[in-house]
């Protein structure tokens, strides 16, 4: 089956459903070892080895808390829409005894929750696709980073090639067949994500400067360059 996505449709932004927010968890908590460790190695190749992470649709928290161990110098914070994804992501940063470092709290990605030059690393983790207004999310980013500050933000890209959509789609159904919403989930949050085009559209009208793009398979990597 060839799968065309020409125009982006919007997804719901918050996972606020409790049973399905239960289900996204148990499904991070298992299946998430890999990605992690990606998201940590592009982490480390920014140079930035202590200060504050801030972790924008962070969910269950599983990103930050893998940080947190991996990375004994930082704190951090993890905020996203959804308070029952608030209050899953502080059980399980509690359940790994981390509760002194890590903090999570209700917040939105175009309101950040922090002072202006505060951050030191911005994380955005299959987050973007939910946000309408990505310009705004952007400024905001270069709002509270530090000068020297870095960001990581990675996400589905509605360009990907429809034999490696079909692929990743199956892939998908067989992990997330416990769920019947959750199973349809690959597909639509792909439909909701930017082309590469598109993000470097809204790259350039917005306040970020310095930023550099890579796609692999599904997933768009949008970089600070500063150490590149
Ligand atoms: C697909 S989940 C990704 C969660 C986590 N980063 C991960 O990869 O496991 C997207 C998360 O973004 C949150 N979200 C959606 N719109 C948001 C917004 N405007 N501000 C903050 N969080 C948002 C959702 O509630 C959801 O928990």
């Amino acid at each position: 089956m060839v799968i065309l996505m020409k125009e982006r449709i919007s997804e719901p932004g918050v996972i606020d459903d409790r049973e399905l927010a239960e289900y996204y968890n148990l499904m991070a908590r298992r299946y998430m070892k890999i990605p992690c460790q990606r998201v940590l190695k592009r982490v480390i190749a920014q140079g930035i080895r202590k200060g504050k992470i801030l972790d924008v649709g962070t969910g269950p928290g599983i990103f930050p808390i893998f940080l947190c161990k991996a990375l004994p110098e930082f704190r951090i914070k993890g905020i996203d829409l959804s308070p029952v994804m608030v209050e899953i992501a502080r059980r399980n940063a509690m359940e790994e005894g981390l509760e002194e470092r890590i903090e999570f709290e209700v917040g939105s990605a175009y309101c950040l929750p922090c002072e202006n030059r505060s951050v030191d690393l911005l994380l955005c983790i299959n987050t973007l696709h939910h946000l309408d207004q990505p310009i705004e999310f952007f400024n905001e980013v270069e709002r509270v980073l530090k000068e020297d500050g870095g960001f990581v933000i990675v996400d589905f890209h509605r360009d990907t090639h429809p034999l490696v959509l079909g692929f990743f789609n199956l892939l998908w159904r067989l992990f997330f067949r416990g769920h019947p919403k959750a199973k349809d989930g690959f597909m639509e949050s792909v439909q909701s994500s930017y082309t590469r085009q598109e993000c470097m559209d809204l790259l350039r009208k917005s306040n970020l400067k310095r930023w550099r793009i890579t796609t692999r398979t599904v997933e768009i990597w949008i970089e600070s360059t500063k150490n590149f």
